[in-house]
């Protein structure tokens, strides 16, 4: 179920099917498209001209022939004229297409490139938003096993939405320990957040109740307290089925801390709360760490959203969070 934003070059990827940004000609092209027509192969643009195009918003599938991936799902992105003529829809329209046959064909992984931000003009920042809305929507919808991977080509063009990024960063700015100290007990067993102001709460708020309860038990405890089932916490967290019932059956299973971290923002725990599940499992959240930062900001927030946390750990470069 994850979708995951990974940067890379999408003719190198072996999964099922990867995601063309082609024309409606399908004959090939620039970008992307001649990429991928030049690691498939000859035989690829003469399956294509089979095809007879495609409409823009639509997608047809074809084979991978030279390429690593067994497919290639060539869909035809909106070029940008604005904003006012129906680009948000088409392009939409493309992600869940092409997923759509993929779920047709039964295939687990695909890739796709940022379709219409390069030479159709789509500004970065909104054609991220759109890809990664439709790509989350689809998976919360779909019970079939898929990964998706979100495959930003080069670091220099990608863009988050201007006053997320904003937020984050005078939250990481504020949480400098020139006005607070944090200061975490070697015991292993307690987490205390001295705070050099009055604001921190008791410590037995930061110690959950079950000193002795496992990563494992205090995740399903928390499934069952917040009413949610197994699968829409996996989903949230951007974990897997199979992980998710390696957790589950192993009552002293220990994940990494983004998978921690996943768990902690699916089930929209406080800060608190999180410090306390990551605690189980060994870890603790950093003032020294970014990515712990930006974390640590979506939840003081109560923006419980993995995807756009995910967005802002990528674009600082840090681990993204989930299972992968
Ligand atoms: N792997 C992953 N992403 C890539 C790669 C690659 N090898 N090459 C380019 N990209 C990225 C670009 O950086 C951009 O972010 O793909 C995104 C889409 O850019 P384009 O390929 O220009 O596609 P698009 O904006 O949809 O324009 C489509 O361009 O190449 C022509 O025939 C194509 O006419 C069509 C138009």
């Amino acid at each position: 179920m994850p979708l995951l934003i990974i940067q890379d070059d999408i003719t190198r990827l072996e999964v099922d099917a990867i995601v063309n940004a082609a024309n409606s000609s399908l004959l090939g092209g620039g970008g992307v498209d001649g990429a991928i027509h030049r690691a498939a192969g000859p035989k690829l643009l003469e399956e294509c001209r089979t095809l007879n195009g495609c409409d823009t918003g639509d997608a047809k599938i074809t084979s991978g022939y030279d390429l690593k991936a067994k497919y290639v799902i060539h869909t035809v992105g909106p070029v940008w004229h604005g904003g006012s003529m129906g680009e948000k829809e088409l392009l939409t329209s493309c992600y869940v297409r092409s997923l759509s046959i993929a779920k047709e064909r039964g295939l687990s992984s695909i890739a796709f490139p940022m379709i219409s931000a390069g030479v159709y003009g789509y500004p970065f920042d909104q054609a991220l938003d759109v890809a990664v809305d439709s790509i989350a929507n689809f998976l919360d919808s779909c019970e079939d096993d898929m990964t998706v991977y979100l495959v930003i080509f080069s670091r220099r063009d990608y863009r988050v939405d201007g006053s997320l990024m904003t937020g984050v960063l005078d939250y990481m700015k504020s949480r400098y320990p020139d006005n607070r100290e944090r200061v975490m007990l070697a015991t292993g067993f307690k987490a205390m957040n001295m705070c050099l102001e009055s604001d921190s709460a008791p410590v037995e708020d930061y110690v959950d109740s079950r000193i002795d309860e496992s990563f494992t038990q205090m995740l399903l405890r928390k499934i069952d307290e917040k009413g949610m089932t197994d699968v829409e916490c996996y989903k949230k967290a951007n974990v897997d089925r199979k992980l998710f019932s390696k957790i589950r059956s192993n009552v002293n299973y220990h994940p990494r801390k983004r998978t921690a971290l996943g768990f902690a923002v699916a089930l929209k725990l406080s800060l608190e709360e999180t410090e306390a599940l990551l605690m189980k499992a060994g870890y603790a959240l950093s003032d020294s760490n970014k990515g712990d930062l930006v974390v640590e900001y979506f939840i003081t927030n109560g923006i419980w959203d993995i995807n756009k946390i995910n967005e802002v750990l990528f674009a600082m470069d840090q681990e993204i969070i989930g299972e992968y």
